[in-house]
């Protein structure tokens, strides 16, 4: 009854009540027990600052988080079982010592943190978990994003949380990596041998990532309307899914070997001038329309948003991996909330015939490597093959590669995923504090000339594809993003 080091395992989640637990956090834990993913004996240990008693707490989960366990997957003899490894201890960990969580962890249990608390606490959190002598070598700390609003403050938490973890224990998640999808993209890359030669400047003309989104900002917008679409979403899930299509191939599947690959992209980004950034990003902020057959609000008109916010729901831009590889290839990344669907793609579209020997054909993209991440998993290769008649007309047709039917079985979910990777200790799908720190250093310049250029985001109606000018950004070098 013991997980890999031998010893029993106390996953103490900070924020135990919040959002992120409930919806996520505890049935990715449900889930994971149900399989038997959870070595046994495992507790789960919630803290938060309510005055509540084991069973008050237990009564709160099953009010809250219980619903967000998927249909199929829920059966009331499992979930009993589940609620029995629950504990809560109360702390305000503002005011308090963390005396009372030492009372509640095993003694030589191997410790998990999960810090989903807002990242102003991170500090304080780790300096007291030490304090209460809960920070051992065996013990791994689990920070959520939004790993800082800039540079500077990111740095900050690396520093503090690195006083009392060493890099090894410390696992910065991007639920991104943890999507099934997206794992499967290494895969296609490099453990095919019939990509990898073509996957190169001047064979690829462009690569498009989007991540659109249907809902809006819900009832986050205390925390969105400080952060924005860039912050959010580009700092993070968009670069990493570029760090993967970018990458050189890694020696092995070691963390360090595969961060080591990512940070290199990362590094490589061009950089932006005020002029680049007035010409080659778009921010959009989406105003009332039409979602789902339903009429929704404007942004402006959310709950909890400042009448004259200009916080952008959306972002496209252009930019450029400089190495011989890329060389001259755009990377167009787009994301944004409300838009038409939920829809994320990777678009690496090819170079097009040198000749043209079929003439009297329509022209086009003639191929393009479509992989559809959500909401359902596809990969596509888009073909020309000849029209049935007379003549040599050719039209574009998809190869088309389906995953659901080639695997039928269970699709565990990212959070899933990447909670059974902290407790067997697999490190290669978190982020690496460089890492964090580089896709900063990206980022922030543009945040900041958006605010010397100091322009209102363009508006576009709810349940559209964003504002036109980013179909202009493509339009302007001959592309177009593929709906
Ligand atoms: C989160 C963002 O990281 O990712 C949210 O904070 C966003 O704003 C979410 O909605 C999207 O995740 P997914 O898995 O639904 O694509």
């Amino acid at each position: 009854s013991q997980s890999d080091t031998g010893l029993p395992l106390d996953m103490i989640i900070f924020g135990g009540m919040g959002d992120l637990a409930m919806r996520k956090l505890l049935p990715a834990l449900y889930m994971a027990h149900l399989h038997g993913n959870l070595p046994p004996g495992t507790r789960i240990i919630s803290t938060g600052r309510q005055e509540f008693g084991r069973d008050a707490y237990l009564a709160f989960v099953e009010e809250h988080s219980r619903s967000f366990i998927s249909g199929g997957n829920f059966t009331e003899e499992a979930w009993r079982s589940f609620l029995q490894l629950l504990e809560f201890v109360r702390v305000d960990v503002q005011q308090d010592g963390l005396a009372a969580l030492a009372r509640v962890s095993r003694p030589g249990a191997e410790r998990v943190f999960y810090l989903a608390t807002a990242p102003s606490l991170f500090t304080t959190i780790c300096g007291k978990l030490a304090e209460a002598g809960l920070v051992d070598a065996n013990a791994r700390v689990v920070l959520e994003k939004p790993l800082g609003r800039d540079l500077a403050s990111a740095v900050e938490i690396n520093e503090a949380v690195g006083k009392h973890f060493a890099e090894s224990q410390i696992y910065r998640i991007d639920h991104y990596l943890g999507k099934e999808t997206v794992q499967n993209l290494m895969v296609l890359r490099f453990g095919n041998s019939i990509l990898e030669p073509l996957w190169r400047a001047p064979n690829i003309s462009s690569v498009q990532i989007t991540v659109a989104e249907d809902v809006g900002v819900g009832s986050r917008a205390g925390f969105y309307d400080s952060a924005g679409a860039m912050r959010d979403m580009v700092q993070n899930h968009l670069l990493q899914l570029l760090c993967i299509v970018a990458m050189e191939p890694p020696a092995s599947l070691a963390p360090d070997a595969v961060r080591d690959e990512k940070l290199k992209v990362l590094r490589s980004l061009r950089r932006f001038s005020l002029a680049g950034i007035a010409r080659d990003t778009v921010r959009g902020q989406y105003v009332r329309g039409v979602s789902g057959n339903q009429e929704v609000a404007g942004y402006l008109e959310e709950r909890n948003v400042p009448a004259d916010s200009s916080t952008e729901t959306f972002v496209a831009l252009r930019t450029y991996v400089d190495t011989w590889r890329w060389s001259k290839v755009p990377f167009y990344l787009r994301t944004g909330k409300r838009m038409q669907r939920r829809s994320s793609k990777i678009v690496v579209e090819f170079a097009n015939p040198p000749f043209p020997l079929f003439p009297e054909s329509p022209g086009g993209v003639a191929n393009r490597l479509v992989i559809e991440l959500q909401p359902e998993e596809a990969i596509k290769l888009q073909v020309m093959a000849k029209q049935p008649g007379s003549g040599m007309r050719m039209q574009q047709v998809a190869l088309n590669l389906d995953l659901q039917s080639a695997f039928p079985q269970r699709r565990a979910e990212a959070y899933e995923r990447l909670l059974i990777d902290v407790v067997r200790g697999r490190l290669t799908h978190f982020m690496r504090r460089d890492e964090l720190e580089a896709a900063w250093e990206w980022v922030e310049p543009i945040i900041n000339g958006w605010s010397t250029l100091a322009e209102k985001p363009y508006p576009y109606a709810a349940g559209t594809s964003g504002p036109s000018e980013s179909f202009a950004l493509l339009a302007r070098d001959g592309f177009s993003w593929a709906e």
